[in-house]
């Protein structure tokens, strides 16, 4: 598929745009602090750097392909690589989502995880959603340890940052991403009593079986 003449990519750049909106109304993000992306044939749909969204048009998304070809007025997201590197390293993953929502980035300051407090952790594939360690925006350090803390998940944390969340689909990472600012939220509702007690690791394997065929799940 080649980088310009795909028929959907206004459409899909619509729909990126759409989300940013979407993702500073619900307030999990605010300002020009989040980014997303979208895969879109060789490579990835990507917003362009520190643009105000209810400035972005469909044409100011940026094409990235997977060999480092570029196409885009503007130049891409300060975060591309991990954007790139997680597509890249995850088949399944359809659409990332970088925001710095207010929990998150609160339990993302403290270094924190977030434990299985909630049943709904299972919802991004595993016992927890990994906080992984502080690097420079927009390093491949960064991109390194958000990999590792990808593993076998579709959401982390960034230490003193923000959060990423993956989907299969640009609407299941949204949906996503709500749900690991609501379970931060939670979380740090429970800390002013003490760290709260946890779910199991069986419990939670359990969920992620049972909850295959929910919706937003596909
Ligand atoms: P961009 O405006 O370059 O996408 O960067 C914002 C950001 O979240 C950096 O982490």
């Amino acid at each position: 598929m080649s980088n310009t003449s795909h028929p959907d990519r206004l459409t899909v750049a619509a729909e990126i745009i759409a989300a940013c909106l979407e993702m500073n109304n619900s307030g999990i993000n605010q300002g020009t602090s989040g980014n997303i992306s979208v895969r879109h044939g060789d490579g990835i749909l990507i917003t362009p750097t520190s643009l105000a969204y209810d400035r972005m048009q469909p044409q100011d998304i940026v094409w990235m392909g997977f060999d480092g070809t570029v196409d885009g007025a503007l130049a891409p997201s300060s975060e591309w690589r991990f954007h790139l590197d997680i597509m890249r390293a995850k088949p399944e993953v359809g659409a990332v989502v970088h925001a710095h929502p207010h929990a998150c980035t609160t339990l993302a300051i403290m270094e924190k995880p977030i434990p299985p407090i909630h049943y709904m952790v299972a919802v991004c594939g595993g016992h927890d959603i990994r906080c992984a360690p502080y690097a420079t925006y927009g390093t491949e350090e960064l991109s390194k340890y958000a990999l590792a803390a990808l593993e076998g998940r579709s959401a982390c944390l960034l230490a003193h940052h923000g959060s990423i969340v993956a989907g299969t689909t640009l609407d299941q990472a949204m949906w996503r991403a709500v749900e690991v600012e609501t379970l931060a939220k939670q979380y740090l509702g429970c800390l002013p009593m003490g760290e709260p007690p946890l779910l199991s690791e069986a419990e939670i394997a359990h969920v992620i079986r049972k909850i295959a065929g929910y919706g937003h799940q596909d």
